[in-house]
């Protein structure tokens, strides 16, 4: 696979930046996406799902060196077993890993030569209830988590790692909480992305500047990320094994 030697490329952006891009237009999705996307009753919310699902195309565009258009996107869902929604791949291609995310006005995609998975949230999107931190934490993690001036923040830093694990099938929902993530540094050293080992897997940590948006993009290979300003141009931040 050429252009895979540095690992995945991961890139998250505010969806209406996405849908401005040159080259990326809706005409790209596929007709089982767009009848998905028809189905969104909010249009924000139907925006935000195609930029994601245009988002995930750029990246894998930009780790093989090909054009976008001529790739088509897949979804199967291993839990019920039907194809059109579920994790998603390329027509062609199986040994790319691809991941997307999209929340409110925000969306993460990544694509590399691995299993790669990503998960972006907005700050207060996921406030924890003792309920919901239960599920999701582990004892150490909740220690941690709770002696943090602000729990929320720190528990939505191991929501998004947790969420993207789910994605490369490290995880599920029923699990969550016996991925113990307690090792991790809950806080980011700068403002740019931050790499971590967990096991055999890459890490990647990063809070986008403006939204606030956490970031959390996990893989077997390394992963970087593409910059804002180098969604329109090349160029990647947060080279393998260093914390920028
Ligand atoms: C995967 C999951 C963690 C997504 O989390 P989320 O915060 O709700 O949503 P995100 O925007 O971050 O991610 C959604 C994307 O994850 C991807 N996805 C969905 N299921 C996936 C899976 N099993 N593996 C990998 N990726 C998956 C899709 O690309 C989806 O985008 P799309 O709906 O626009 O196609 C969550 O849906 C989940 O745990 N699903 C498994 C259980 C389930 O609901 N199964 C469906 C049975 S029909």
């Amino acid at each position: 696979m050429d252009g895979t030697a540095g690992g995945g490329l991961v890139a998250v952006a505010g969806s209406a930046e996405v849908l401005a891009l040159p080259g990326l237009g809706e005409e790209l999705l596929t007709p089982a996406e767009r009848e998905r996307a028809a189905r969104f009753h909010r249009e924000r919310n139907r925006l935000d799902f195609v930029a994601a699902h245009l988002l995930v195309r750029l990246c894998a565009a930009r780790l093989l060196g090909v054009p976008v258009a001529g790739l088509v996107l897949e979804q199967y869902c291993p839990d019920c077993g039907l194809s059109g929604h579920g994790a998603p791949s390329l027509a062609g291609r199986p040994e790319v890993g691809l991941s997307l995310s999209h929340t409110e006005g925000v969306v993460a995609a990544a694509a590399g030569p691995a299993p790669v998975g990503v998960d972006v949230e907005l700050p207060g999107g996921r406030d924890g209830t003792a309920d919901l931190y239960d599920r999701v934490l582990g004892p150490a993690e909740s220690a941690l988590v709770a002696a943090r001036p602000d729990p929320d923040g720190a528990f939505l830093r191991q929501w998004v790692r947790k969420e993207a694990m789910i994605k490369i099938g490290r995880a599920s929902l029923d699990t969550l909480a016996s991925v113990d993530l307690s090792a991790l540094p809950l806080d980011l050293p700068g403002p740019g992305p931050a790499l971590h080992r967990h096991g055999d897997l890459h890490l990647l940590d990063w809070a986008a500047p403006g939204s606030g948006a956490l970031l959390a993009a996990v893989s077997t290979r390394p992963v970087r990320l593409l910059p804002p300003d180098g969604l329109r141009a090349g160029g990647v931040q947060g080279r393998p094994g260093a914390s920028a």
